[in-house]
């Protein structure tokens, strides 16, 4: 199987280390937030620009707020704004000479997005940024208040800096201080420390949160991920659980229980970010514009045999996980593996799979699908299935991520770096690696998927088509998608994505399944976006059409010129060019995605960072 995979993982996988799935329940995988840090030799540098970059970097893991913690002639100052990073940014000096620094960008989970509540914390002698829980906080703010420490927020991070000033306090020694907070801290954590008493070293400490550490000459970066550093070096060492570090700007120092221990310096092999619109309005319009061109790409290269996809028809049951728009893939995913593999899959919601009773073997096959890499329920699902025994395959855009390291085989979906947190591009990769795996190796099929590029690009241009519908949905409150099989999985994220960026509220329904009860919130001028593609059931969702049309609904109608529908009951109508029935997914996204962006335009909603989102969610 290895050897049939060109994208297989490259890096020492990550073992696991905890066998049950009792366990893995225990180990929760709370990596929300973004953690940056830099440490260099040049004393007249400013650390700002860099902690600054990195963290826009991260702000995919949330933008509740932000903060940095950098040496200012012989004290650590700390800058830290409610609102995303470009409100922090105005608050700055970028002239501040400092050659050290630590930065956290946050999405709320405990505690609102205040100004008190982001990060930095400091105490005693400590400041500290953190990603994660500390679950016992409250017992260690009990026992550390008998201590005479007091604290201004809520936080447990304010806990976990008095406790690492307090176990210092007792040593003396700051290494000896993390040993002792691992020992003490229940829960799981990434942190990165200024300590007031060093002030050439930064200080971490790891535990079921990912950080890792960028290595350069006379110059050092920790960080949540690789892609946020990679401009700088590509060079990087993975911390394990329960490893803390000193990080010097020459040099290195990792420990494991008082032990110091070997690491390995590993080089990245992705892409760099490129964060740039390249005069599109925003990202997401840019990235949807990308897709014509990322899906020619894949399929060129399949076809060249520059990659070859697992045979996935060995396993006896196969579950696709993922979540938000990756499970809405995964569904599509299923449609076409039952249709044309003959192979029963099931696919599930990564945050329920975790917790559900499982029925997993040698003989299952569990298709993990993350943009990211980094979702934490994805991830967890990775880890249990692997403990079952299950074979894993990751359908993963970033590259050398926690679920790329982590499954048996990766493909990588090749989309480049998306910025816009409602996914587009990345999705329709997924798609497509669904639709390659589906095909297997019957290459007259796959050789007509060469027009699709093209008809996504014909679709994509009719903008006029999607402004105009856009501009009748705008002032609506609720909308319906709906569809059969596979149209009903588009419909899904056809809602998904107007509901992310507009803020509108939509549902998506298997056609069929409305007259049982949701029939009831159809009035005049609700509107219903009807999805038919499958020309197989085209007269039954017509029918469901007819049923909102009787009940005076207002139709949009996307539909596929093979299907024939002849139908006067639409309000509005795009209709799909011909291609091989796979690919119509592919298509039918198009029209929905522009919809829904031309929609959150008009609504003057951020498009690119909708509110109370994040790219990634590393909480569970
Ligand atoms: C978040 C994003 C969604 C995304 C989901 C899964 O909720 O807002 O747009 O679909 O995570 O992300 P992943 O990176 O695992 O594909």
């Amino acid at each position: 199987m290895l050897s049939r995979l060109v994208a297989v993982n490259t890096l020492t996988k990550n073992k696991i280390k905890i066998i049950t799935k009792e366990c893995i329940y225990l180990e929760k995988e709370i990596i929300m937030c973004g953690i940056i840090g830099y440490v260099t030799k040049e004393k007249t540098k400013t650390v700002i620009p860099i902690l600054l970059d990195g963290l826009k970097k991260l702000e995919y893991r949330g933008y509740d707020s932000a903060g940095v913690a950098f040496l200012n002639e012989n004290k650590v100052d700390i800058i830290k704004e409610s609102g995303p990073i470009v409100n922090l940014e105005k608050s700055l000096n970028k002239e501040i000479e400092s050659n050290i620094g630590i930065g956290h960008t946050r999405w709320a989970t405990h505690g609102k997005a205040t100004k008190e509540n982001s990060h930095p914390h400091r105490c005693g002698k400590m400041t500290i940024v953190h990603n994660g829980i500390i679950e016992n906080y409250l017992q260690l703010k009990d026992f550390l208040q008998k201590e005479n420490y007091s604290f201004i927020s809520d936080t447990d991070t304010e806990v976990a800096a008095a406790l690492i000033d307090y176990l210092y306090e007792e040593s003396g020694n700051v290494l000896d201080a993390l040993n002792d907070f691992i020992k003490k801290a229940k829960g799981a954590y990434a942190i990165a420390i200024i300590c007031d008493d060093f002030h050439d070293r930064l200080f971490v400490i790891k535990k079921a949160s990912p950080l890792i550490i960028g290595v350069n000459e006379n110059e050092n970066f920790i960080a949540s991920d690789v892609p946020a550093i990679l401009d700088k070096t590509n060079k990087y060492i993975i911390l394990e659980d329960k490893d803390y570090a000193e990080i010097y700007a020459d040099k290195i120092n990792v420990y494991r229980d008082k032990k110091k221990i070997k690491y390995k310096i590993n080089d990245f092999k992705g892409d760099k970010l490129l964060i740039d619109k390249q005069g599109y309005e925003h990202f997401m319009l840019k990235e949807i514009h990308e897709q014509p061109d990322i899906i020619k790409n894949l399929i060129d290269r399949y076809l060249k045999k520059e990659f070859i996809l697992p045979d996935i028809t060995k396993y006896q049951k196969i579950i696709v996980v993922g979540c938000g728009s990756a499970y809405h893939a995964g569904l599509i995913g299923k449609y076409l593996i039952e249709k044309n593999l003959n192979i029963e899959v099931s696919c599930e919601i990564a945050s329920e799979f975790r917790y559900k009773k499982l029925f997993l073997d040698k003989d299952s096959l569990v298709i993990a699908i993350s943009q990211s890499g980094e979702t934490a329920d994805t991830l967890a699902a990775v880890k249990i299935s692997k403990a079952c025994k299950a074979h894993t395959l990751g359908i993963v855009n970033v590259k050398e991520s926690s679920i790329a390291r982590e499954v048996d085989d990766v493909i990588y979906t090749e989309a480049g770096t998306e910025i816009a947190v409602a996914t587009t591009k990345a999705y329709s990769a997924q798609v497509l690696m669904f639709i390659l795996l589906s095909l297997e190796k019957n290459v007259s099929k796959i050789k007509k998927l060469k027009s699709l590029p093209l008809l996504m690009q014909k679709l994509i241009n009719q903008v006029d088509d999607y402004k105009r519908i856009a501009s009748y949905i705008q002032e609506k409150e609720h909308l319906f998608f709906i569809g059969r099989l596979i149209d009903y999985a588009v419909a899904m994220e056809g809602s998904l994505k107007l509901k992310e960026i507009s803020y509108i509220h939509s549902e998506a329904y298997a056609s069929g399944e409305l007259k049982h009860g949701t029939i009831s919130l159809i009035e005049k001028g609700t509107p219903v976006v009807a999805l038919v593609s499958d020309k197989s059931i085209a007269e039954k969702t017509l029918s469901n059409i007819k049923e909102v049309k009787a009940r005076d609904a207002n139709v949009v109608l996307i539909v596929s010129e093979e299907s024939n529908l002849i139908s006067d009951c639409y309000d509005y109508k795009i209709v799909l060019p011909s291609i091989l029935e796979e690919a119509y997914p592919l298509l039918m996204i198009i029209p929905l995605q522009l919809i829904s962006y031309e929609v959150a335009k008009l609504r003057k909603c951020s498009i690119d960072k909708p509110k109370n989102l994040a790219k990634s969610v590393t909480v569970e």
